[in-house]
């Protein structure tokens, strides 16, 4: 085993990024296709980087993570989603490695991916059968290794320690489950439900030990995956306020699956139109109000929905409602929205605001977003639920950047659990009074002198879109 410097384990996180498109596009196309020509030339031009250094090259798959060798690969957002691609479709053909030689050739990588991708992986021994078709193709680069069950004391809490770490698989996990149903819309084909509720189900529980580290990670944009991000952190804040409402687990769930799935219905509204960075034309909005209902008839159709299908329907359905039904779709006659309804109604709004793809204008800093919301609370959003959400996301929401009465500038990174002390949260200095960046510093707002007079102060919130700083790294 071999263990790279920074610079190879960049390249990597490239290769995972680059065979797993690869992997993707032999899901859809046959090998003779071009669509391949361009990711196989990536991936070997990637795997000829590393071969400088090393005869073969190893991707390991031990516990939750992938190693180029023995070096942890840590990918950001944007790669994120490939990576757990891999992992899970190692995990499913029970592959534990897979080692290039030396010397591969364009052809291997394209025979290898095709084999990898045309296999029946729920059928048993599956890591058997691979070999024997690598076998059959006379295959030997790259070669393969089973995977070695996990040894007992590396359960998933065990190797995630850390609860920020947990929570990051988590969420990421939850965007590619999103992206995966999108997909499959998109291809036209059957999707499951499974793996979308287990991981609403692990945001319920890490919602209920401790909110801050997930409503953090709300800050993170990626930008060529609104849409999956978008509908991730609008079921992180939902579940924000379900929680104080006194959700129980099962609510919770239902709750967190109709946040999930509210833009269901946009995977079918041309890209061109839903980033498009100008203002929409009459006719683009008209397809654009289509999606609250587009969502509802692709919710109904989806296999294992049966059980929560009502209250996830409704709350695609009534997203764009608002509380004095002001919205859209227009409704033949007046009626209550639901809790559901009037709950994504809010966090839907408070992420559109403040994430930075919607219409594409600079996006609103946490606290005037929240503002502007309180202005409208009663005709847009329900009052007593306006007040749970700042309650539950602070006056300073998790992710303001802000000036202190030191003159350091700071994220918000957890807000005051006592709703009487919003404005005081916990923050992470990240530049200190001369400009210059601060590594590990975090204050806690409460803190007060021997005279009791609060030691740091909000002077300022910044908007951090306006001066190009992505607060979303300091969640990671
Ligand atoms: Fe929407
Ligand atoms: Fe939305």
């Amino acid at each position: 085993m071999h263990g790279y410097d920074e610079e190879s384990a960049q390249v990597g996180k490239r290769l995972v990024v680059q065979l797993a498109i690869l992997i993707r596009t032999s899901q859809i196309h046959d090998s003779g296709n071009f669509a391949f020509d361009q990711p196989t030339e990536k991936v070997h031009n990637t795997l000829q980087a590393l071969f400088m250094e090393e005869s073969e090259v190893s991707l390991n798959l031990e516990g939750d993570f992938l190693f180029l060798g023995d070096t942890r690969l840590k990918v950001d957002i944007d790669g994120f989603s490939n990576l757990i691609f891999l992992i899970d479709e190692m995990r499913r053909r029970e592959i534990g490695s897979f080692v290039f030689f030396r010397g591969i050739k364009r052809e291997e990588i394209i025979k290898f991916c095709a084999i990898f991708s045309n296999f029946d992986s729920t059928l048993p021994h599956p890591f058997e059968r691979y070999l024997n078709e690598l076998k059959k193709a006379n295959l030997t680069n790259p070669s393969i290794e089973h995977l070695e069950e996990k040894k007992e004391h590396e359960s998933d809490q065990d190797i995630f320690k850390d609860k920020k770490e947990l929570a990051k698989r988590t969420y990421m996990s939850t965007v590619t489950a999103v992206s995966g149903v999108m997909e499959s819309l998109k291809l036209r084909q059957a999707v499951s439900l499974k793996r979308s509720k287990r991981v609403v189900q692990s945001m319920v529980d890490h919602i209920l030990q401790e909110d801050s580290t997930l409503l953090g990670l709300t800050n993170l944009r990626s930008h060529d995956e609104y849409t999956y991000n978008h509908s991730v952190n609008v079921c992180i804040l939902a579940l924000a306020i379900g929680q104080r409402l006194g959700y129980r687990k099962m609510g919770l769930s239902e709750l967190g699956m109709a946040a999930l799935f509210h833009d269901l219905g946009k995977f079918d509204i041309p890209l061109e139109i839903l980033n498009k960075p100008t203002e929409f034309t009459p006719e683009e909005w008209a397809i654009m109000k289509k999606h609250p209902i587009m969502s509802v008839k692709e919710l109904v159709s989806l296999k294992g929905i049966h059980e929560m299908a009502t209250k996830v329907a409704i709350g695609a359905f009534e997203h764009h409602l608002n509380y004095d039904l002001s919205g859209y779709p227009k409704l033949a006659s007046k009626r209550k929205l639901s809790l559901v309804g009037r709950i994504v109604c809010i966090v839907d709004c408070y992420d559109a605001l403040t994430s930075s793809r919607v219409y594409n204008r600079v996006p609103f800093p946490p606290d005037k977003a929240l503002r502007f919301m309180l202005s409208r609370s009663g005709k847009a959003f329900d009052p007593v639920l306006m007040k749970l959400f700042v309650n539950a996301i602070g006056v300073y929401p998790i992710g303001t950047l802000a000036l202190l009465n030191t003159k350091e500038v700071g994220v918000v990174v957890s807000s005051n659990p006592n709703p009487e002390k919003g404005d005081r949260p916990k923050i992470r200095i990240i530049m200190d009074a001369s400009g210059n960046e601060v590594a590990e510093k975090v204050v806690d707002l409460t803190e007060e002198d021997s005279r009791g007079k609060p030691v740091y102060e909000i002077v300022n919130v910044i908007n951090a879109a306006k001066y190009k700083i992505d607060v979303g790294k300091y969640f990671l």
